[in-house]
Formats: C-alpha cells, sequence, structure tokens
C-alpha cells in the first residue's frame, strides 16, 4: 500500500523539551544494545517503559540472542529494521521476525519466551519497546502477533516523506495494529502512536497532530533530524539521540537537517497515571504485585 496524503496542518507544534543519549548495555545472554529509554524517563514518558536500540554487523554482538526469560504486566513492541530473531514462547507461539517486520506481544499475566537470532553473519538492527499496561489489564490472558512488512500500511506524503504507521493514526491511514489487532485486553487506553518516518533531505516537511495529553518523542537512526517550530526554524536531533517533545501546541513537524536523508522514529502515548513498579522483567503498579509476580514464575505459574 503506498497513497499519496497530504499532511495533516500543525499550527502549534511541539518543541525539544530534552536530548537524551541512550545507556549502551547488554541485556539477554549479552547482546550488545544502547537503552535510549531508561528507566529514570518512565514517568516523564508515561506510558513508555523502556526503548532499546540494537545495531550490529558483529555477530559476536548479537548472536547469543535473548534465551528463556518472564515478563508480566506490559507489552514489547520490536521492529526489525535488519535482521532475523526466532521468537518462542510458553503459551507455544513461534514467528520469525525479520526485515521492516513487527511483534507485538501481550505479556500480561506472564509469559516465557525466547528471541533468538536465526543468523550467523549481516546487520542486526531493530528496536524493542516496552509499552505499559493499565492495572486492570496487567494479568489479562498473553497475546502476540507477528506482523510482516508488507502489512504495514506505508503511506508517501506529496512532500516525498515515507511514513510506515506500526499503530494508531497519521495522515489519515490506519497502523497495523489499530486496524487489524484483536487482543485480550479491553482496548488501548494509551492510544500508542508509533511512526518510522523517511524523510528526504531537501527540506520535506513532516506534520503529524498529536493531543497535547500525549507524551511524545522522536528516535533518530539514520541521518539528523530537525524539529521545526512555527516560524520554520529547526532545533536538531543528532543520530542516535532521543529528543523527549514537550506538551505544548497541537503537534509535531520534522524535516532532514540539510540535504542529507533521515529516519526517525516518532512515538507518542497517552500516560496512564498509574504509579509503575518495576523489578526486571516484571512491570506492576505495587511491590505486593511484584512479590506476587516472582512467586508466581518462580513457582512455574506462568502459562
Ligand atoms: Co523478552
Amino acid at each position: 500500500m503506498n497513497t499519496s496524503v497530504a499532511s495533516t496542518p500543525v499550527d502549534q507544534p511541539r518543541h525539544v523539551e530534552r536530548l537524551i543519549t541512550g545507556q549502551p548495555t547488554s541485556d539477554g545472554a549479552g547482546v550488545k544494545l544502547v537503552r535510549v529509554l531508561t528507566q529514570d524517563l518512565q514517568q516523564r514518558l508515561d506510558p513508555f517503559l523502556m526503548l532499546d536500540n540494537f545495531a550490529s554487523d558483529d555477530p559476536k554482538d548479537y548472536g547469543a540472542g535473548f534465551p528463556d526469560h518472564p515478563h508480566r504486566g506490559f507489552e514489547t513492541v520490536t521492529y526489525m529494521i535488519a535482521g532475523r530473531m526466532r521468537h518462542k514462547d510458553s503459551a507455544g507461539h513461534e514467528g520469525l521476525l525479520q526485515n521492516g517486520g513487527v511483534q507485538w506481544m501481550t505479556a500480561g499475566r506472564g509469559l516465557v519466551h525466547s528471541e533468538m537470532p536465526e543468523q550467523e553473519a549481516g546487520v542486526m538492527e531493530g528496536f524493542q519497546l516496552w509499552l505499559n499496561l493499565p492495572g486492570r489489564d496487567k494479568l489479562c490472558t498473553p497475546w502476540y502477533r507477528d506482523i510482516q512488512s508488507e502489512e504495514i500500511p506505508e503511506i508517501a506524503t506529496p512532500e516525498g516523506v515515507t511514513v510506515r504507521i506500526i499503530s494508531g493514526e497519521s495522515q489519515g491511514g490506519d497502523g497495523a495494529v489499530k486496524g487489524a489487532m484483536q487482543r485480550p485486553a479491553s482496548d488501548y487506553p494509551t492510544d500508542p502512536l508509533y511512526l518510522d518516518l523517511h524523510l528526504p533531505g531537501g527540506g520535506a516537511t513532516f506534520s503529524q497532530r498529536l493531543p497535547a495529553t500525549h507524551n511524545a518523542f522522536i528516535y533518530v537512526y539514520r541521518g539528523t533530524v530537525e524539529v521545526v517550530n512555527a516560524q520554520g526554524a529547526g532545533s536538531a536531533v543528532p543520530l542516535h539521540r532521543m529528543a523527549i517533545l514537550d506538551n505544548e501546541g497541537d503537534g509535531v513537524m520534522l524535516r532532514a537537517a540539510g540535504t542529507a536523508p533521515a529516519r526517525a522514529l516518532l512515538i507518542a502515548g497517552k500516560p496512564l497515571r498509574e504509579p509503575i513498579a518495576q523489578y526486571g522483567p516484571f512491570v506492576m503498579n505495587t511491590r505486593q504485585e511484584l512479590m506476587q509476580a516472582v512467586e508466581d514464575f518462580q513457582a512455574g505459574r506462568f502459562v
């Protein structure tokens, strides 16, 4: 799908509140990655709990993968830019996540899964976002869906921007998740927007309306992106930086800096405003619920 739809005008674009440099770390069995959204930003970027960026052409950095590990209380959204990763979980789901595809997994009351590379060479690049669930849905039935690259709606604006709509709505089109998803949890009170934007060089602007209530950020993974103000001036967000956007105005305007093309994720959601209690892969509302999660996991009560 590739339709041409004019950008929705924005009168009062948001500004950059803060630029964030991710923390290099490793997770799973030693996969090197950059943790862009860290625990100290969970309140500010509620309902998002974490964003990891993995990108390497050295199999030593990713080959060990993410063997069996549990999750409870939230959702993981994995977006592969390049590479192949096989997912298996204790609820009996299995799927291959590859170039341009997304896996949306609702951990709910708990499951154990593995995410293992299916390549011994080449580039492995992608993102994992953690999206919180409201307290009433934290113990819902685990669920997951693999979304192949060709199932992700892709829109070309007249300005030449390509918009891949993973979740939410943009330029009049629904995302892969908003349109087709049937998960056990009641609904999406967090109204998540997840866009992958490919911005050509030369000043083409992309506009996205955003409710002021929604917390929003961009993460640049190619080139340099500018957050454009109402006067047309740009504030640069360099490669591999996250820009937290302020909650003023009615949307955001972005463009690639200069003549080189750029790519960025634009992610936004309505905050849950609930207490966040995290212990590793468990995210609940209270310490008591975390202790219960550990006890249930140790007793083998995750699916
Ligand atoms: Co996991």
